[in-house]
């Protein structure tokens, strides 16, 4: 779940920066004339800067360049539009820590955390422009003499890439990065609590030289998203953040028959045996549940343990979660940064109230901090909920903050039971030495991504990424899969035989 920001200033300060929108190879501002700020979650009293509040006519500039750009983008030799891939993915590592730093600075996750974020747009950037040489299609034997058959992926014109703050770079490129080797355009909506790191972005792609039009950035709120997922010159739209928002684009999209790919919520589910390494299992659950302070849509926020290591298990995981450092992401031995905006917070702690009427065990946490170090930003403490039922809301609905529901099962099929017993699919983990119960459990858990002793964080960049039911519908991202999304099939018949032949007719001559 990733909520919408709201528009916090209308004025122009000239001496705080000013982002821009990226339309047709230029940095413009709305036309509105209209910017919001960008604050850093950590400390509120610092300013980052102003961006463009973009309004639907700055949605379909960009568009219109995009529908231009294309004509000529769709037929420069995929291995070429490959080598500006590579350059970018090249200068990205040049400067990987001062886009870290920035990172942090405008959504508040850890250093090491934006560096990983920042690496992984770099690992993605390589990995994809790498396809330039590839793109394989198939070629076929045909039925008929002389003739020949094979497949080959074409673009399909502007892409829309509509990407959520909690990996601001990384999202981005598991989108931009594919369209563009299999030769689309795309415009570029980032989420208005992000936008510096999307600019980042943006502006490598303008240094290798990606041509005008190509890639167009366009920063704002709903009436942005809303032109991008409904305009008749879009013809994909790729789409992470909330299910709620998905429904909506995936609606707006569907009288035109677009195609939409959409990555949404999680709540995703550790099971941990009675014969599991329980230190291993609480390191993974420390790093599963309050890694960027619970905001990914992968967070293990829902844990599972057998009743036999239950006590065991919660005492010393409440115990190593109270010692979690919480602070501003850039100093140094901070574990856990702020929750992302004061909205967020608010979800985080309405979910710790709705826990505590629901009956469960607060452990540990359920505060909010905002005295000394803390008194500028967004801050709560790590947070546990044990004797937690299946079917109360804090094991069912997505919180995207620092709070971990813990469960009892009494066997391996109670536990996949209740892992698959949510409205999301999108990771699962189980910890266990016994290779046949973890089998079962890849088997039988009904989502996309699926990890044997590790936490239900940490997918890597060259194999599918997405979920099943309220996660997804059907598409994945990364991996060479994300070549599906970007690319339409044509399968190419080819008959040099000089003559008449009839396909599924004539096939009788040996
Ligand atoms: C997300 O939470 O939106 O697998 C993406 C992971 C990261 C990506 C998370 N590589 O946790």
């Amino acid at each position: 779940m990733r909520h919408s920001v709201q528009v916090m200033a209308t004025t122009r300060i000239e001496q705080v920066p000013t982002g821009r929108n990226f339309i047709d190879g230029q940095w413009v501002a709305a036309r509105s004339g209209r910017v919001f700020e960008n604050r850093n979650p950590a400390d509120r009293d610092d300013l980052i800067g102003y961006f463009q509040e973009s309004s639907a006519e700055d949605a379909e500039d960009a568009i219109a360049a995009a529908s231009r750009a294309f004509a000529s983008w769709r037929l420069v030799p995929a291995p070429r539009r490959a080598e500006l891939l590579f350059a970018a993915a090249q200068r990205i590592a040049e400067r990987k820590d001062a886009f870290a730093r920035e990172m942090t600075r405008e959504m508040g996750k850890v250093l090491e955390e934006t560096r990983g974020d920042v690496q992984e747009a770099i690992d993605m950037t390589f990995f994809i422009a790498g396809e330039g040489r590839r793109l394989y299609g198939q070629t076929v034997p045909s039925e008929l003499r002389d003739k020949f058959a094979m497949s080959v992926r074409q673009p399909l014109g502007v892409c829309s890439v509509i990407t959520p703050w909690n990996f601001p770079m990384a999202i981005p490129s598991w989108k931009i990065i594919p369209a563009l080797v299999c030769g689309n355009t795309v415009v570029f909506k980032p989420a208005t609590l992000t936008p510096l790191s999307a600019a980042n972005f943006v502006r490598v792609l303008e240094e290798v030289g990606i041509p005008r039009g190509v890639v167009n950035l366009v920063t704002g709120g709903a009436e942005v998203g809303t032109v991008l997922s409904s305009h008749e010159a879009v013809k994909v739209i790729s789409f992470t953040g909330s299910t709620t928002v998905g429904r909506v684009v995936n609606e707006r999209a569907a009288p035109g028959f677009k195609k939409v790919h959409l990555e949404m919520g999680g709540k995703n589910v550790v099971m941990i045996m009675d014969d599991a390494q329980l230190e291993l299992a609480v390191e993974g659950c420390l790093w599963g549940g309050f890694g960027t302070t619970g905001q990914r849509c992968t967070a293990a926020s829902r844990v599972v343990v057998h009743e036999r290591v239950y006590d065991e298990f919660l005492r010393e995981f409440a115990r190593r979660a109270a010692e979690l450092r919480v602070g501003n992401g850039l100093d140094a031995g901070v574990q856990v940064g702020p929750s992302v905006s004061e909205a967020q917070l608010e979800t985080v702690m309405d979910y710790v109230k709705i826990g505590r009427q629901e009956g469960a065990t607060l452990v540990t946490g359920g505060h909010r901090l905002d005295s000394g170090s803390h008194a500028k930003g967004w801050f709560h403490e790590p947070t546990i909920f044990g004797d937690v039922d299946p079917q109360m809301r804090i094991a069912r609905e997505e919180i995207f903050g620092p709070v971990v529901s813990v469960m009892r099962c009494r066997s391996l099929e109670e536990a996949i039971a209740i892992g698959n017993d949510v409205p999301y699919g999108l990771s699962a983990s189980i910890y266990t030495r016994d290779i046949n119960r973890a089998f079962a459990a890849m088997r039988d858990l009904y989502t996309g991504i699926f990890y044997v002793n590790a936490p239900t964080i940490g997918a890597e960049v060259h194999l599918p990424f997405g979920g099943t039911k309220a996660t997804g519908n059907g598409h994945r991202e990364a991996g060479t899969a994300a070549l599906d999304v970007f690319s339409e099939w044509k399968s190419i018949y080819v008959d040099f035989s000089g003559r008449l032949q009839r396909a599924q007719i004539d096939t009788q001559e040996l």
